[in-house]
């Protein structure tokens, strides 16, 4: 039985490593996602044969009762909220985690009890058990603090006090010092597992309270990378194989977004934890001289129906208006007209990764089309048009020209390089940054101001009129 179950790991492994391959691209992404839920599927099979659990129920109805919320919550829930989602999601996968290494620990403390069975609790056993419930738990509470920051339930605002490094750093100390005395005699030491477990939980919330809002996105990365170390460590907890491969991929795969995120912000990880940047603040540029021009409808119709090459470069603003599928009409039109149409996607436009990818993929946008930000600056020059829909930090020419910019650095769209630029919102309000931006002001920019989406649909009836 062992041997079937081992094998059933095996290639669950294989098809989780797969999965995560073809994630890396929109056009496999689905076929990536529906390999690693069969991975998934043959990891529950495996494990109800290498327990042998022969009456399944429970666990049949907790699929059912599981699978069933999570249909219904990846219906209801908005694009924009999906931040929010998978922040839940990871402190679940943290606090399921938690509940694990707590309960084989129970189970191994009352086999200590009873004096029928001789039983220790190895140090090993120990060791990886109190480092569960730790990650387990502060992947939970951290993961909540970050949704409620997110859905607004409590302030977005860096929460900062004086001595809070201290604090931190405290708390850190009380868990190194905590484990160590647990580990050392884990049978007479309920307790301080207890205690450690709350401890994890507080870490979890001093940890994230100094972090603004708005840098969230990156949090949740993170968290999501801690939850599959928990996940890991919950496997070496109860020796089982796939979920040590599992957590290790999240965990990898977390960090290795956080990095991609932090860079494509250029930002330091450091700079996210401890800054308590991220809240939006207002702050000017001092490159906003010049005169707006704002273009009507008609106007934005005359210069794109007359342009030979169209750049779309989308962001927040797009998901925010659902734009993506007027936007999408207009692209084939332009084509059907012989314009040469792409999409230009910065790699943190929106609110988390892939936003915009996700978005166009889900307008039906051939996957051709997109052109990553490297992929579009070297010719955008020759660009005739960029239609800026919605984005404004990562345009910001401040990030590019202004040293004293606090996004100074940022790797940006260069669309002032190209010919024309048409930026689509709704006013001059800043982005995510809080910044001004000089590219609204420049001589080749023509504003059209209104949500997206309605802009969108007017500029499709004038190319169905004309
Ligand atoms: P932002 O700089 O946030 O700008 C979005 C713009 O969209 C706003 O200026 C807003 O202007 C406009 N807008 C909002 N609703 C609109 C609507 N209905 N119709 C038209 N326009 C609308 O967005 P971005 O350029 O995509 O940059 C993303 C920012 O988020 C970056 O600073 C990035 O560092 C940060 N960030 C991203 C991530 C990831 S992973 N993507 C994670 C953390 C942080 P109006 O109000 O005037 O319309």
């Amino acid at each position: 039985m062992n041997f079937v179950a081992e094998s059933l790991y095996i290639v669950a492994a294989i098809l989780f490593v797969i999965g995560l391959k073809r994630l890396g691209k929109p056009a496999t992404a689905r076929k990536g996602n529906l390999l690693s839920s069969v991975g998934m599927l043959l990891a529950i099979v495996g494990t109800l044969i290498h327990f042998e659990i022969m009456s399944p129920e429970y666990i049949v109805v907790g699929m059912i009762i599981g699978g069933a919320i999570g249909i219904i919550l990846a219906r209801i829930v908005q694009m924009t909220e999906m931040p929010q989602m998978v922040a839940l999601l990871n402190g679940f996968g943290g606090l399921a985690s938690l509940l694990v290494g707590w309960a084989e620990f129970h189970r191994q403390y009352e086999n200590v009890l009873n004096p029928d069975i001789p039983h220790t609790i190895e140090l090993y056993t120990a060791v990886t058990t109190f480092l569960t419930v730790v990650v387990g738990g502060l992947t939970f509470s951290g993961s909540v603090i970050a949704w409620a920051k997110l859905k607004e339930v409590m302030t977005g605002k860096p929460i900062l006090f004086t001595g809070q490094q201290f604090v931190n750093a405290a708390v850190l100390l009380a868990v190194l010092v905590g484990g160590v005395i647990f580990s050392m005699n884990p049978a007479e030491n309920y307790p301080i597992f207890i205690a450690l477990m709350a401890v994890g939980l507080i870490l979890g919330v001093t940890s994230v309270i100094p972090i603004g809002g708005a840098d969230m996105p990156v949090v949740i990365s993170l968290l999501n990378s801690y939850s599959g170390i928990a996940g890991c460590l919950a496997g070496f907890v109860i020796q089982n194989n796939v979920l040590i491969v599992t957590g290790s991929l999240v965990g990898a795969s977390g960090i290795i977004l956080t990095n991609i995120m932090c860079k494509a912000m250029n930002r330091s990880l450091a700079n996210v934890l401890f800054s308590g940047f991220g809240s939006v603040v207002a702050s000017s540029s001092s490159g906003t001289k010049g005169e707006v021009k704002s273009v009507s409808v008609e106007d934005a119709y005359y210069i794109l129906e007359s342009a030979g090459s169209v750049l779309f470069v989308p962001g927040y603003g797009l998901a925010v208006a659902q734009a993506q599928h007027v936007c999408r009409e207009l692209a084939d039109m332009l084509h059907k007209n012989g314009t040469e149409v792409s999409f230009g996607i910065h790699p943190v436009a929106g609110r988390m990764p892939g936003h915009m990818n996700v978005l166009l993929a889900e307008a039906n946008v051939s996957y051709d089309l997109l052109k990553e930000m490297d992929e579009v600056n070297p010719t955008i020059e020759s660009v005739d048009v960029c239609v800026v829909i919605g984005a404004n930090d990562v345009v910001n020419p401040a990030a590019r020209d202004e040293k004293g910019s606090p996004i100074y650095g940022m790797p940006i769209i260069n669309v002032d390089k190209s010919k024309t630029v048409i930026v689509m919102k709704r006013s001059m309000a800043t982005g995510f940054a809080g910044i001004e931006n000089p590219l609204f002001y420049k001589e080749n920019t023509r504003m059209l101001f209104g949500d997206a989406k309605n802009v969108l649909q007017n500029l499709v009836a004038e190319f169905k009129k004309g």
